[in-house]
């Protein structure tokens, strides 16, 4: 945890759209999908910036991006101050090998037809450099030890392993060019809730094990809680609210970071008892038509007029500016002080609609 450590990745103005077209002799462009629609953050050097948000809101586009495997449509993506968006040849391919992703469903991620040793050994034949042939297996070997498997089973295929293994196996490929920052997509959504914990707790190790900075992408705050230091909550191709693990966890400024914590269960009856239930209404409007002024009005029960007017800046809300309390963190909302949580409930606990 390193709030004060330099910035190892630094992205700004980030845009994805995907051309809508219709037409089939003469394709005509009739508009976008704003999948990713102006993103920034900071990862600092050793830390954990958990992403959430709920399906669609653009959380695997930004990760593609980070990682090369798409190309921004607008925005910079800084490493360690060079903007990568700009690189091609070998400049593009050294950087490339420090940013690896880890994927989802360890299911469809793995190719069946290669060995366990094949799949970790693989990002070798790019970067021959890194591990001379005649070392591969040793290599392969000891990653395979270092994520907590046997490394006997280097022979053998992914459907022989259990879903938490396979994972373990993503993960030692992700690893196998020792990259600097690993960007995790939903890493343990597709796995039981025992194997979440099991795997979580290996990336915290591998983090300390090998100095890596993470961006961990998750649906849920909850998932994301234990691992990361600082979150950002995402909505409809935007980044809403950001900050520490306390500053989001515990005083969320944004309603639409109210909502989801509400959602997130709590163990403690008594606690649940006293607690606030929001219910989102309505449906997360598509990002082919996103809403003018603030993207979330349409579901909010803190919108005014205003907000159909003005975007929110992502931003230390005014009132907080001056304070140096939890509160006091980035947050796209004209009303994120005021009325907090009260407004959002009537009798049955439900939001209104
Ligand atoms: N290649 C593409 N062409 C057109 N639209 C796309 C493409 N890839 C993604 N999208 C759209 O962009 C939006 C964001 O998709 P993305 O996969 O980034 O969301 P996500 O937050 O990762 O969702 P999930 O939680 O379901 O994984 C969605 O509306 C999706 O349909
Ligand atoms: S700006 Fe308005 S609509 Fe947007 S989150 Fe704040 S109160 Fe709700
Ligand atoms: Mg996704």
């Amino acid at each position: 945890m390193t709030a004060t450590s330099e910035p190892i990745l630094e992205v700004d103005g980030l845009v994805k759209h995907y051309p809508l077209t219709q037409g089939v002799l003469f394709r005509k462009q009739v508009g976008a999908v704003k999948a990713v629609d102006g993103v920034d953050f900071t990862l600092h050097r050793g830390e954990t910036l958990g992403i959430v948000g709920e399906s669609g809101c653009g959380k695997s586009t930004v990760a593609k991006m980070l990682c090369n495997l798409e190309r921004p449509t607008a925005g910079s993506i800084r490493f360690k101050g060079e903007d990568i968006t700009r690189l091609s040849g070998r400049a593009l391919k050294a950087v490339r090998r420090n940013i690896q992703m880890v994927f989802q469903d360890p299911y469809t991620s793995l190719n069946p037809r290669m060995t366990v040793g094949d799949i970790v050994g693989e990002p070798y034949d790019i970067h021959p450099e890194v591990a001379p042939r005649g070392d591969r297996r040793r290599r392969v070997q000891e990653l395979l030890d270092v994520v907590g498997l046997n490394p006997e089973y280097i022979n053998r295929y992914p459907h022989q392993f259990s879903g938490g293994q396979r994972q373990r196996i993503g993960i030692a490929r992700g690893l196998a060019l020792r990259p600097e920052i690993i960007v995790a997509d939903e890493p343990v959504s597709a796995l039981d809730v025992s194997v979440q914990a099991q795997v979580i707790n290996l990336l915290d190790r591998l983090q300390s094990e090998f100095e890596l900075s993470y961006v961990f992408i998750a649906h849920d705050l909850s998932i994301v809680r234990h691992i990361s230091d600082r979150v950002g909550v995402m909505y409809l191709g935007r980044i809403v609210e950001i900050g520490r693990d306390a500053e989001i966890y515990d005083h969320p400024t944004h309603p639409y970071t109210q909502a989801l914590l509400s959602a997130v269960p709590v163990p403690d009856p008594e606690a649940r008892e006293h607690r606030e239930r929001i219910i989102l209404t309505g449906d997360v409007p598509s990002p082919t038509d996103i809403p003018s002024g603030c993207r979330f009005r349409t579901r909010c029960w803190k919108a005014q007029e205003r907000c159909a007017r003005e975007v929110p800046a992502l931003a230390v809300p005014a009132a907080f500016r001056d304070v140096s309390g939890p509160a006091a963190h980035d947050s796209a909302c004209h009303f994120a002080a005021e009325g907090q949580m009260a407004a959002a409930r009537d009798e049955d606990g439900n939001g209104p609609g």
